[in-house]
């Protein structure tokens, strides 16, 4: 079963998980963190950057979940640019171990493929962090994705379009309708998988994906077939958890030895 840690806010989570992270980066300098867009990984990001103040992130590899296709990647928001803009600078990290699935159309037939050599070539993602969507979707996998799926291309739902119009001046016309992203067979073979969510509109993916059956109807269901979750929430997020008082005194008694 997913560890759930209910936080006070989003602060005390972006602690929490970047305090890990660096824990993990110390250990092993090759490390490979896998990487979310969206607004929930923000205070992790901006944790990290106090926190690696002192350490060698030269080595540390990177892979995004995903990115749209047909997206210019100077497009300030292909998610290329959102992670050179939200990690790869705050944090100083090279740009040239930093990897996004490849949305251009030229190239898009095999850009899949391309994808999962890369991240086996790097040796497997140590810890991937996730959002959920309001549908459920981890990664870019909508409801009915397969558990097997590798990266791909994808349509994206129109509750995700409306839900990413923020981004392109609230005009959903700007929203591509493609996207490529990792499957959910590819972020099962993340070691580690920590998944953070904030605010009531979470809620229910929240509780579908921790307590609710494994389904593809909930993608996020994914995780309960993972050895090692971590999911991360505010007490908004976690308003719908049935088990809600279990995780905290799970967590009250947990034994000093065992980490995130
Ligand atoms: P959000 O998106 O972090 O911007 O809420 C999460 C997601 O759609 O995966």
């Amino acid at each position: 079963m997913a560890e759930v840690v209910i936080v006070a806010d989003k602060d005390e989570a972006g602690r929490l998980v970047a305090a890990e992270i660096v824990r993990q980066i110390v250990a092993n300098p090759d490390y490979v963190l896998g990487l979310a867009t969206g607004s929930t990984p923000l205070p992790v990001y901006e944790a990290l950057v106090p926190a690696v103040a002192d350490v060698d992130l030269s080595r540390v590899q990177g892979f995004a979940l995903d990115e749209y296709v047909g997206l210019d990647p100077a497009h300030p928001e292909s998610y290329r640019s959102v992670i050179t803009r939200e990690v790869v600078e705050p944090l100083g990290l090279n740009p040239d171990r930093i990897h996004t699935p490849n949305g251009a159309l030229e190239t898009i037939a095999h850009a899949g493929e391309d994808y999962e050599a890369a991240i086996e070539a790097a040796g497997g993602v140590d810890l991937q962090i996730l959002g959920i969507g309001s549908t459920g979707h981890i990664g870019f996998n909508e409801p009915g994705s397969s558990f097997a799926s590798r990266t791909r291309v994808k349509t994206l739902t129109e509750r995700t379009r409306v839900d990413n119009a923020r981004f392109f001046d609230g005009d959903i016309s700007q929203v591509p309708m493609h996207c490529i992203t990792q499957g959910l067979g590819t972020i099962q073979r993340a070691r580690h998988l920590v998944l953070l969510a904030f605010g009531e509109s979470k809620a229910e993916a929240v509780a579908g994906a921790v307590e609710g059956p494994v389904s593809s109807e909930c993608p996020g269901s994914a995780i309960q077939l993972h050895p090692h979750v971590t999911v991360v929430v505010d007490e908004a997020a976690a308003s719908r958890l049935k088990h809600a008082d279990y995780y905290r005194y799970a967590l009250a008694n947990k034994p000093a030895w065992q980490g995130l």
